[in-house]
């Protein structure tokens, strides 16, 4: 079989780091093609080096036998290369079928003049553009949403979207970088059929970037695993799966029933810090919450779990003042915040890391720290809680001058949860912790949450592994499109059948 990318002894390095460091492989014409490995291992680099984004310091690539490594991007594109990115790149304020169409000018055959003076031939392609992308949104099932804003859509179909925008370039090879970071079980598997399907349907050769392994082991005839630049493994997936390497410096032991629950410790006290009341949420004619209450007592870990879509981060961001509340109240430590501002937060005690990290990309990782800390005034306590944060997650000690942008998807979700911890926040607010982090490291993830916990902080947690969630919580509360469908001991509702259905993403049987 010939090969539809081939790279030979590609390296890339930025100042002292070789975040790739010789890598070799052919990807198979029309195959699907796994790339692994750890947070930072340099996946993301090698698709940036593909698509032009960088020159590779070292080393060809070719794509059909021709020569691409050091062309610019737009021209690697145009012979048939497209990626989506690992941090969601939409125009949020646009709506979804604008966002699909603007990918099209690269394909279309009118010409500027066309265009100008308005040529059948100009409307002719419109037309047929319009179609296409319809036709893509509708392979996604988000034809029903073509006119709604991109930045309403939950998480998972915006991560549709973006395929389906990278489709619209009529690509021969297909980039995916974490197409299902942020989708639970059952919509990872409906991705992982689609992969199937498109690279069938379009003849497409796709290489997969993806930390959930389900979806790797299920689409992937081949599978290349990095690690710190270098290649560790390279096989069929069943093999790869059970490489001592693979399996140390990747999988580590996280099966899901390896998980140790820890919520028969209830050290939470009566005390309620957090209390909601009703809170209501309106997305233009959409009623994202329909009146949400619940409560976090001091101490306590509380887990939001539910679907996709069901309202868990607008919870938090309502909570956090980051969007309008139509109704309702949140009262922190008795105090109504009703007319305390986002940024006023921190200083009353709340943080949160937010879905998407949003990091700042243009200062370094301490400088992020320091951001983090910005209410404390003694420098000692900062000192303190910069080296915590670095005990924490060792890698971020290793790249304190390196500039938050340019730290890998993983590394960036390390980041924003050090910077929250900074303000040593009597409240933890964390969206999805787990998402873009390597199977090994969400194990260390889950622990390093249980000791934040055991040292006092109150954590409210939405997370989309339910297992892991009710694993690391007290109590937990269901929300089921924008309502409580179910709240308890995280013990009871992890044995409640209802919400076992869950697990698989099944959403919550209420019946
Ligand atoms: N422009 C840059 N300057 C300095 N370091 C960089 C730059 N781009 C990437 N790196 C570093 O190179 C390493 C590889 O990054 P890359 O984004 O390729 O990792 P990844 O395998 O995609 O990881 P993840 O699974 O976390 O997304 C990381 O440690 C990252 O911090
Ligand atoms: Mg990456």
């Amino acid at each position: 079989m010939s090969a539809a990318l081939s790279l030979s002894g590609v390296e890339m390095v930025f100042g002292g780091l070789r975040a790739v460091g010789g890598v070799s492989f052919d990807v198979p014409e029309r195959s699907i093609f796994g790339l692994i490995g750890p947070n930072g291992a340099g996946k993301t680099t090698v698709f940036n080096c593909v698509t032009g984004v960088y020159a590779p310091t070292k080393g060809a690539i070719t794509f059909r036998g021709q020569r691409i490594d050091g062309l610019p991007a737009w021209k690697i594109a145009d012979l048939g290369i497209a990626r989506t990115f690992q941090n969601i790149r939409l125009f949020g304020q646009m709506s979804v079928l604008e966002n699909v169409l603007v990918a099209s000018h690269r394909v279309t055959r009118a010409s500027l003049l066309d265009a100008i003076v308005r040529t059948r031939r100009y409307a002719d392609d419109e037309a047929a553009m319009r179609r296409k992308a319809l036709d893509l949104l509708k392979f996604f099932e988000l034809d029903d949403n073509a006119d709604q804003r991109a930045s309403s859509l939950p998480y998972g179909d915006q991560r549709r979207l973006e395929i389906a925008r990278a489709l619209m370039l009529d690509p021969k090879v297909l980039l995916l970088d974490e197409p299902a970071a942020g989708l639970n079980s059952a919509e990872a598997k409906v991705l992982e059929q689609q992969i199937r399907t498109l690279r069938d349907r379009f003849d497409l050769t796709v290489v997969l970037v993806e930390h959930n392994m389900q979806v790797v082991m299920a689409a992937c005839e081949e599978i290349h695993v990095m690690d710190r630049g270098e290649t560790i493994a390279h096989g069929a997936p069943a093999a790869v799966q059970k490489d001592p390497k693979v399996l140390e410096a990747y999988l580590g032991a996280g099966h899901d029933n390896a998980i140790a629950a820890t919520h028969t410790d209830a050290s939470a006290t009566a005390d309620v810090l957090l209390d909601v009341k009703d809170l209501r949420v309106n997305y233009g004619g959409i009623q994202a919450l329909k009146g949400i209450s619940l409560e976090v007592r001091r101490g306590e870990l509380v887990a939001l779990i539910g679907a996709n879509g069901a309202g868990k981060t607008t919870t938090l961001k309502a909570i956090a003042r980051t969007l309008a509340v139509k109704s309702g109240s949140v009262r922190f430590a008795g105090r109504d915040l009703a007319g305390v501002e986002a940024h006023e937060l921190v200083t009353l005690g709340v943080a949160m890391a937010p879905e998407g990290r949003a990091i700042f990309p243009n200062l370094t990782v301490r400088e992020n720290l320091e951001m983090g800390a910005y209410t404390v005034d003694d420098p000692k306590v900062v000192a303190t809680r910069l080296d915590e944060a670095v005990t924490l997650f060792p890698r971020l000690g290793e790249r304190m001058k390196q500039l938050g942008g340019t730290l890998s998807g993983g590394e960036q979700q390390m980041l924003s949860i050090a910077r929250a911890l900074m303000s040593g926040p009597a409240l933890l607010m964390l969206d999805e912790p787990s998402l873009g982090i390597a199977p090994v490291l969400v194990d260390q993830i889950f622990e390093a949450i249980d000791r934040i916990r055991r040292k006092g902080t109150t954590i409210l947690l939405v997370e989309q592994n339910t297992r892991r969630a009710l694993a690391a919580a007290q109590r937990a509360y269901v929300l089921v499109t924008g309502e409580v469908a179910l709240s308890g001991t995280a013990e009871a509702l992890a044995n409640d059948p209802r919400v076992q259905g869950a697990y698989l993403g099944e959403g919550v049987h209420l019946d």
